[in-house]
Order: C-alpha cells, then sequence, then structure tokens
C-alpha cells in the first residue's frame, strides 16, 4: 500500500521559542546560586530543545549527551530500553537536568531516571518540551513541562518519524494516508 505523509503546524517556531524561553528563566530561578548545572540531553530528538533551553539558562551549564533505543517500531516504544551511548562524564553530586523530546507512555524515562537516579546525582529533574499525558503508562514525574499536547503523533524541532522531518523548525502533526495498492 502506497502512503502520502503531510505534516501541518501544531506549535510554531515562534511559541516554541517563547515558551523555551519562560522554562529557561524558571530553570535559572529554581538553581539560582548554584555554581553548575549539568544538562543531559537524550539523542537525537532532544538535541534541538537542549540547544535553545541551555543558550537561554543564566547559569553556568555543562552537557553531555545519552543514546537510548527503545526496542519497538517507528510510533510505539516498548519499554525495554538499551543504552547506545552512555555519559562522558559522571553525575555524581551534580545537579542533573534530563532534557527529554516528549513523554508518551514514559517508559523510555522511567527505565532512565531510575537508572540515573543510581549514579547518586545532588538533584534529578526531568524537562520534556512535549508531554501527552493521556498516553502514560508509567508515571514518571516531570518536572517542566513545555507543552501539553493531545495524542497525535508529532514531528519536526528534533522529533522524528523514521529518522526524518527532525529539521522542522516547528512542531507539526504527521497525517499518513493510504493512497490505493501497490502494484
Ligand atoms: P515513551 O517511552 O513511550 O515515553 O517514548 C518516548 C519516546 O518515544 C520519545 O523520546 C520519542 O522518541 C518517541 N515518541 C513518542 N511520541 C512521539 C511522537 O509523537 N513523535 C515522535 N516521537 C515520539
Ligand atoms: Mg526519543
Amino acid at each position: 500500500m502506497e502512503t502520502v505523509e503531510t505534516v501541518s503546524v501544531m506549535i510554531s517556531e515562534e511559541r516554541l521559542l517563547a515558551r523555551v524561553r519562560e522554562m529557561a528563566e524558571q530553570i535559572t530561578a529554581d538553581f539560582a546560586g548554584c555554581d553548575e548545572l549539568k544538562l543531559v540531553c537524550i539523542l537525537k530528538g532532544s538535541v534541538f530543545f537542549t540547544t535553545e533551553l541551555a543558550k537561554r539558562i543564566n547559569l553556568p551549564i555543562k552537557l553531555d549527551f545519552m543514546s537510548v533505543s527503545s526496542y519497538g517500531d517507528d510510533m510505539e516504544s516498548s519499554g525495554r530500553v538499551r543504552i547506545v551511548k552512555d555519559l562522558d562524564e559522571t553525575i555524581r553530586g551534580q545537579n542533573v537536568i534530563v532534557v527529554e523530546d516528549i513523554v508518551d507512555s514514559g517508559r523510555t524515562l522511567a527505565f532512565l531516571l531510575e537508572m540515573l537516579r543510581s549514579r547518586q546525582p545532588e538533584t534529578l529533574r526531568l524537562c520534556t518540551l512535549l508531554d501527552k499525558p493521556s498516553r502514560r503508562v508509567t508515571d514518571v514525574k516531570v518536572d517542566y513541562t513545555g507543552f501539553e499536547i493531545p495524542d497525535e503523533f508529532v514531528v519536526g524541532f528534533g522529533l522524528d518519524y523514521a529518522q526524518k522531518y527532525r529539521a522542522l523548525p516547528f512542531i507539526g502533526k504527521l497525517s499518513i494516508t493510504d493512497c490505493g495498492e501497490d502494484e
């Protein structure tokens, strides 16, 4: 079956960046006086959000990156998470914020946060650009949320569908429609 993919704007670039600024101000206020804050960017989806956020936090920032793959198809995570790339440095005794693109079922984050907590950071918080609360299967405490969105599959600003659409500057709703039989 042939399919056609269409993307319609859900959250404009302007709204995204305005909200990222607010989140950065909140984080700056919450960690005022703290001599260093480590942002843990979860590759690849969070790269765009992390850089925009980091630029707007008025505190000394360190960045580290982690890549996890949750076995599953393109649109659903299974919760069985494999670490593809671990952090380069220790987080022990540090103030850490995990930066995610989207919390959906919560399975990936639940696994990840438990693993990071076992490494004994001073504080560990979770910041996500998007949240689909109606899809939650595993309870996850989110400290900073950009936007709550309905149960739609979204792409752009780092989020992908089969590795496509990450570089769109806005968040778009992806629709996939069948358009007839293959030969
Ligand atoms: P969870 O474990 O179900 O919370 O899955 C979270 C991960 O699933 C995110 O980091 C994304 O990689 C992916 N994901 C969930 N919903 C979407 C979506 O609407 N668009 C793109 N990726 C998504
Ligand atoms: Mg992801």
